[in-house]
């Protein structure tokens, strides 16, 4: 499994502007700051592709980078930082809403998941909200490289939670930007998504 080549491809602020190439996508998607921009850096072996900070609310446009000149890694800006109005802090804005609606290119959502902090009612809502509309979706559990997630982190707590909504768990890959982890799985894993 092999990310050859990738770029940067275009920015959006709406959904509707987003590519109409057809080429399928996974998104990456999760509470801001949790490492979504970081996780495509590490999958697509590049320092800066992707924008990262120290400061929650970095991303705030769609941006789609293409990958082997044949698909793409979308980052979507963070759910659970206040930069609105009081009525939409802790929840996701309705432009996520409408991309995972809307976006036919859509192969897989990676949601993303904090390993170092206990359970968070947004990620679980949200995961929740994902499965009623029978959005595909897979977890990335992030910085695993951290002490507390070192520590035994919070991974099985949050599978937890989830296995009292639902029979089954997605597939869950553990991550980390730092030393790679979880790199292969997951490029194994969008590889074969991509033959079916
Ligand atoms: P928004 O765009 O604001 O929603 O954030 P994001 O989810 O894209 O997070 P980003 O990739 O910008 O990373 C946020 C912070 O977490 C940065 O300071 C990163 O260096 C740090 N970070 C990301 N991944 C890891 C990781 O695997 N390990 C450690 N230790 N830190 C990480
Ligand atoms: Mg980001």
């Amino acid at each position: 499994a092999q990310i050859k080549t990738s770029s940067f491809a275009s920015s959006h602020a709406r959904v509707a502007q987003a590519p109409t190439d057809g080429r399928p996508e996974f998104a990456f998607i999760g509470r801001s700051n949790v490492g979504k921009s970081s996780l495509i850096n590490m999958l697509a072996s590049r320092k800066e592709l992707a924008h990262t900070s120290g400061k929650p609310g970095k991303t705030q446009l769609i941006n789609y980078f293409l990958i082997n000149h044949s698909w793409y890694l979308t980052d979507l800006p963070g759910y659970g930082y206040a930069v609105q109005s009081k009525k939409t802090r802790g929840k996701w804005e309705s432009r996520t809403e409408k991309y995972f609606l809307n976006r036919q290119t859509l192969v897989t959502a990676f949601v993303l998941i904090d390993s170092n902090v206990p359970p968070q009612l947004i990620d679980l809502e949200f995961v929740n909200w994902l499965g009623e509309h029978g959005v595909p979706f897979v977890l990335a559990f992030t910085k695993t490289d951290r002490k507390k997630s070192r520590d035994g982190g919070s991974v099985e707590a949050f599978k937890t939670e989830l296995l009292k909504t639902w029979e089954e768990l997605p597939p869950c890959f553990l991550t980390s930007a730092t030393n790679e982890d979880g790199r292969d799985e997951i490029v194994d894993f969008m590889e074969a998504s991509l033959l079916d």
